[in-house]
């Protein structure tokens, strides 16, 4: 059976219920799955794993970083354990083993202003990320809505990600000699 890990960094939640659903989505598609939060991440990612998926909130135009983690307490009295530890500081530390994985990137966004929704942030430097690891991506990154900074999400959102898991899990098992 195929393995997909998704790794995910949530401050209020929501990208935590977006990353639940794909692997939800993932498991439908016939997957055995992971999901685990950033600050939790393994070390290592061995070639076990065929698909990896990894996502974020947009912070300021980008990935969470650790004086943008600290906004989020000061300005919007978030819980977090430790401003320094999340999905970039995870992607940067990982042992990757996974060569010829496939990988693919979601994020979190404020549903307006329309500008800033069409700008392409965390998920792209999330996809940057993945493919310095070595890792091609299977499929373009995914962008998910919430209605404020703390959510909750747009309505249908969870049901959006859980069909692009399966979406995913499907051009994983029509793409099978993604290995090199
Ligand atoms: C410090 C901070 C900066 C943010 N910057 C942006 C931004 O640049 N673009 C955007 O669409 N949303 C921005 N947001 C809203 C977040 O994307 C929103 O809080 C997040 O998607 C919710 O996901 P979570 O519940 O998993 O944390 C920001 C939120 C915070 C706390």
């Amino acid at each position: 059976m195929s393995r997909a890990l998704v790794v995910y960094e949530s401050v209020f939640g929501d990208a935590r219920a977006i990353a639940h659903a794909i692997a939800e989505g993932l498991s439908d598609g016939g997957l055995g799955v992971d999901v685990v939060a950033a600050d939790q991440g393994p070390a290592e990612v061995g070639p076990d794993v065929d698909l990896l998926v990894v996502g974020a909130p947009n912070h300021g135009f980008s990935m969470p970083r650790p004086s943008s983690r600290e906004g989020a307490v000061t300005q919007h009295g978030a819980e977090i354990a430790d401003p320094d530890r999340g999905l970039h500081e995870w992607l940067d530390a990982v042992r990757l083993d996974a060569t010829g994985a496939r990988a693919a990137a979601f994020d979190t966004r404020s549903d307006h202003p329309k500008l800033l929704v069409k700008m392409d942030h965390a998920a792209r430097t999330e996809e940057k990320l993945l493919r310095g690891h070595g890792l091609a991506l299977l499929a373009p990154a995914e962008h998910f809505s919430v209605t404020d900074t703390k959510g909750p999400l747009v309505a249908g959102e969870e049901d959006r990600a859980r069909r692009w898991g399966a979406t995913l899990a499907r051009a994983l098992a029509a793409e099978p000699a993604g290995r090199t």
